[in-house]
């Protein structure tokens, strides 16, 4: 039994796309279990560029079932014209499921998370405005729209009129802004439905019955442990768990049927949207790491702020994701750079910390404690091999093994399928 999941072990944006994408060839079933299209997952093969974001970054392998999981907020007009751009690349999607127990993100979740954000003023969060909170906070208010509530769509429409009926009176009561249009929302629904069903599959027998089987099933992470709605920098988090813990409620797996985690880091830190980031540069350095990392959003386009390695950060993320590997990624844009710092605790109040505060206000005000590694010159970008890599880059790799005490099985070394070194074995190891 192989159950995998890759997670993010920062603010997102890790690589993660490329890497489910190189393990995907090895999996029959490939899972998302969090989150929805504020994710943008990039997949580069032979120079064609896909950027994905509800469908699973497996989706070019198409031998694998690629499943929507229960755990997945879904807009489905946004993954009707995902499939759409597949299919006009010649891509088949015909092994694209979708959890029938997944809530629907509705028109009303994303016109109330650009208006919660327009009236937020400095309070804003910075979010994806994809309506991915509202969904999630209906979701537990118990208020929410299910996939299965599609198959019969009299069911679907009295609570779509219900809900909007609502909403409607926030939108304008409390926002003072316009209404949404209840039979323009159901028509649309109405002109989609069909395309949808035809997908919806129960999922939770379907990929239990795979991992029992001894199938290679693939789970992959959206965003990352730094917005997880308990152990990020609350509140400036997304609303679901992106760790491997939201593996088990999301896709219905027990822990046990958990063999492998592997954790995503980049070799610096990003982060999009509002909140503490305390090894952000906002002088040339980090203008520099933008510029060759090529730090813009994928969802969004926005800049993505860029800071030094923050190793307090990742080891927060080894402990609550039980981190097995981790796969480093981009350390190719550090080339050239004299000296590269990593922070490894934080001083707060003249306190070091060596684990990340609860408190947002805290985390503000902390201070990077940072170590000094020597850089490189060399382009490593075509290297294949860990022995072809620089000295110092090799001590900048062991330099995170040591203080996250997990070992680094897998180098990235640039955006394609194909630019990696492989450390350990990541495939067979478990
Ligand atoms: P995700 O959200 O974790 O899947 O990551 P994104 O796709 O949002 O952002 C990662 C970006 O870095 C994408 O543009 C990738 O094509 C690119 N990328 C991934 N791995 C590497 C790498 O090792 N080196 C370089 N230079 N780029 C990479
Ligand atoms: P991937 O999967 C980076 C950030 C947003 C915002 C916060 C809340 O590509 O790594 P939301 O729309 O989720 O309510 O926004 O979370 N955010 C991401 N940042 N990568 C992502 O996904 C993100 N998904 C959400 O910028 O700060
Ligand atoms: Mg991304």
């Amino acid at each position: 039994m192989t159950g995998r999941v890759v997670v993010g072990t920062q603010w997102g944006d890790e690589g993660k796309g490329k890497i489910v994408d190189v393990l995907s060839e090895h999996a029959d079933t490939i899972v998302r279990f969090q989150g929805g299209n504020n994710a943008g997952h990039t997949v580069i093969v032979d120079g064609e560029k896909f950027v994905l974001h509800l469908l699973p970054s497996g989706v070019l392998h198409e031998n694998a079932k690629c499943i929507i999981g229960p755990g997945v907020v879904v807009d489905p007009f946004v993954l009707l014209d995902e499939m759409s751009v597949l299919k006009k690349k010649g891509l088949s999607c015909d092994h694209i499921l979708i959890s029938d127990r997944a809530h629907i993100i509705m028109p009303y979740h994303v016109y109330q998370d650009e208006l919660q954000e327009k009236h937020s003023g400095n309070n804003k969060i910075g979010t994806t405005k994809r309506g991915i909170g509202p969904c999630y906070s209906d979701k537990f208010a118990r208020h929410g729209i299910r996939m299965c509530d599609l198959r019969d769509f009299h069911v679907f429409e009295e609570k779509a009129r219900r809900f909007l009926a609502e909403k409607n009176r926030l939108f304008t009561e409390i926002y003072g802004e316009k209404p949404l249009d209840c039979d323009k929302m159901i028509n649309d629904f109405k002109a989609i439905r069909d395309e949808i069903v035809a997908r919806l599959v129960e999922s939770v027998s379907m990929v239990n019955q795979d991992l029992d089987e001894g199938k290679d099933v693939l789970f992959e992470g959206a965003q990352a442990a730094m917005l997880d709605i308990n152990y990020g920098t609350y509140p400036y988090v997304t609303s679901s768990s992106p760790t491997s813990a939201g593996v088990c409620t999301g896709a219905g797996v027990a822990p046990s049927k958990i063999t492998q985690v592997i954790g995503v880091v980049k070799a610096y830190s990003t982060r999009v949207g509002e909140g503490p980031f305390v090894t952000e540069l906002t002088d040339e350095i980090g203008e520099q790491i933008r510029t060759n990392g090529g730090e813009y959003g994928a969802t969004t386009g926005r800049p993505r702020r860029c800071g030094w390695l923050d190793l307090n950060v990742v080891k927060h993320a080894s402990i609550i994701n039980g981190l097995t590997d981790i796969v480093l990624t981009k350390i190719d844009v550090l080339s050239g750079m004299d000296t590269l710092k990593v922070c490894v605790a934080y001083e707060i109040d003249g306190q070091r910390y060596d684990y990340i505060p609860s408190s947002v206000e805290d985390v503000a005000k902390a201070k990077p404690i940072y170590e000094e590694l020597e850089g490189w010159k060399e382009d490593i970008s075509k290297m294949e091999t860990y022995e072809e890599l620089p000295e110092n880059c090799k001590r900048y790799v062991q330099f995170i093994e040591k203080i996250c005490g997990v070992r680094v099985s897998m180098i990235s070394v640039g955006p394609d399928r194909k630019n990696n070194i492989y450390v350990h074995d990541l495939i067979h190891a478990r």
